[in-house]
């Protein structure tokens, strides 16, 4: 039987690339999203490869994750990977200026849904045992702060920490979990964050040649592809041209 791969937010970025990546290589997938002509399109291009379930579901939504986990077809319920995937950032402005609404839906989807996803499948992911993984997308924001970030980088500073918890618990399983941490790159992502600004998204990358989520899918089939005695616990990558910037200091309390 097939090794099933279930991935969060496939409809782009690094959740389509990763489709892309281990159809080649003959997993299962079930793929999720909330667009569903770009993830019926997908699962149609795909289905030339290998087994392809799509699930239409907004990973907010726990009773709908619920009813479709419980109800994935028998081929796809060997699962030996879950990429959490799925997440946004909304705006860049400072907390006080932030819409209350924004900073729910980052939690409610980066951190919520994400723990629907891992709490549901996770049985399934022990059924397999050594070999097994879950690929969690943290990012650089989880610990560096940078200003605009906030509510961003604090859910993905708990992906961090329950993916390190989560470890501790699985201990004896066989099954590895990673934080996967990114820096800056190219994808709808920023798109989303800008509220469809494609000047200020394109602006984003422009001369810094970003990681691409083809360079993302490369790096978690990696992670996903170690020896079943090897856990990746958290790996941080940034394209060259990203660095720190200095410490910012407030100086209008100088004398004039
Ligand atoms: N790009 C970066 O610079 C960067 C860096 C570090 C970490 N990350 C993280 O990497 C992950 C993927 O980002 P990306 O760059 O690939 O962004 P992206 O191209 O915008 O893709 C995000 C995916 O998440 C899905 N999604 C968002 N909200 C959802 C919801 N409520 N229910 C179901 N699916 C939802 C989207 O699908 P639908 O809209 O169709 O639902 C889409 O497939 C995110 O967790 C992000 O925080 C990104």
């Amino acid at each position: 039987m097939t090794s099933t791969l279930f991935i969060t937010g496939a409809t782009s970025g690094f959740g389509e690339a990763c489709a892309r990546r281990f159809a080649r290589d003959g997993w299962a997938l079930v793929l999720t999203g909330r667009r569903e002509a770009r993830l019926q399109a997908l699962a149609e291009e795909l289905s030339a490869y290998t087994e392809v379930h799509p699930l239409v579901l907004d990973v907010r939504d726990r009773q709908a994750m619920e009813q479709a986990i419980a109800g994935l077809p028998e081929k796809f319920t060997r699962l030996r990977g879950l990429i959490n995937n799925a997440g946004l950032a909304l705006g860049t402005d400072p907390a006080p200026r932030c819409s209350l609404d924004d900073w729910e839906v980052m939690v409610d989807t980066n951190i919520k849904g994400l723990l629907y996803s891992t709490r549901l499948l996770l049985p399934r992911l022990i059924a397999y045992g050594r070999g097994a993984g879950i690929v969690n997308l943290g990012s650089v924001a989880g610990h560096w702060p940078y200003p605009g970030s906030h509510v961003y980088g604090a859910t993905k500073a708990f992906v961090r920490q329950f993916s390190l918890n989560l470890r501790n618990d699985l201990v004896g399983t066989g099954v590895r979990v990673t934080d996967l941490e990114p820096g800056l790159c190219e994808s709808e992502f920023s798109l989303v964050r800008f509220g469809g600004d494609r000047e200020r998204y394109e602006a984003t990358y422009a001369g810094a040649e970003p990681i691409q989520p083809e360079d993302i899918a490369e790096t978690i089939h990696w992670i996903l592809n170690q020896p079943a005695h090897i856990n990746i616990n958290t790996l941080e990558l940034m394209p060259v041209s990203q660095t720190w910037a200095g410490f910012a200091i407030d100086r209008s309390r100088s004398a004039s």
